[in-house]
């Protein structure tokens, strides 16, 4: 199971500047990324086909995408399927992330319906979850992730290959805002989410990646990687600047 070093780009870059970035960060991290690794850049749509030429040929890069709509084609004004992805070179697509659940109003049934379907159509998923900072406050951190985790994957079938289903702990007080969670609290978050799997999936679920979001930097990018549980992080501010998010990857 390889750790996985994920660059969340979110609404950044036009598709040139995406270009370089991709290019920037196959040149810093060539030949150097430690046995085990991977690394995934999440480009916004319009630049998914600059990147995928930047990145090809470079060994573990992978190319994900931000969103994607439930359904094979058809009358989705804006919308962008599955199979329009995979077109592009994309292999894994994030699910629930938290600006789609509280600034774009997802919920978790129909983040359950993307993850289900975007597995169905080859792609693989992450799927994210995490509590708001109230949510925490109140002692609710477990039965939030729960909840989203059950409503996550209640359409996802048992015997799917673990390989292809990533859970994204991003606790939403930690996102974009420099607060990092401690190590007890990504330690007990990633040990309930571990058990929820397991307690869904069975033992296929040790072959599941966990990963972590919310203010990772170069600087706390070894500490977190190191934690047990700990399979990956999703980047998004720090992934920005490839000379940033080489340090991560290769830290
Ligand atoms: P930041 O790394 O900017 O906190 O964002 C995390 C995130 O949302 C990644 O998906």
């Amino acid at each position: 199971m390889n750790k996985l070093f994920a660059a969340n780009w979110k609404m950044h870059k036009t598709s040139s500047e995406a270009r370089q970035t991709a290019a920037d960060l196959v040149g810093l991290v060539s030949g150097r990324l430690k046995p085990g690794r991977e690394v995934m850049i999440l480009p916004p749509f319009t630049a998914l086909t600059p990147v995928a030429e930047s990145l090809r040929g470079a060994k573990n890069f992978l190319l994900g995408a931000q969103n994607f709509y439930p359904q094979k084609q058809g009358a989705f004004t804006g919308e962008i399927s599955p199979a329009m992805l995979r077109d592009l070179g994309v292999t894994f697509a994030l699910t629930g992330h938290s600006e789609r659940r509280h600034v774009l109003g997802e919920t978790s049934a129909q983040v359950g319906s993307k993850t289900a379907f975007g597995l169905s159509s080859g792609l693989g998923v992450i799927l994210c979850v995490g509590e708001k900072i109230d949510e925490r406050k109140a002692g609710r951190v477990e039965a939030v992730l729960e909840h989203q985790l059950r409503e996550g994957v209640r359409e996802v079938p048992r015997d799917v290959d673990p390989e292809r289903l990533c859970i994204a702990y991003e606790p939403v007080w930690a996102i974009g805002t420099g607060e990092v969670a401690g190590p007890e609290e990504i330690l007990e978050a990633h040990a309930f989410v571990r058990r929820m799997l397991v307690d869904i999936f069975g033992a296929s679920a040790s072959r599941m990646r966990i990963l972590y979001g919310g203010s990772v930097k170069p600087d706390n990018a070894a500490e977190i990687i190191a934690l047990d549980n700990v399979d990956g992080v999703l980047v998004g501010g720090a992934s920005l600047k490839a000379e940033d998010f080489s340090r991560i990857v290769l830290a």
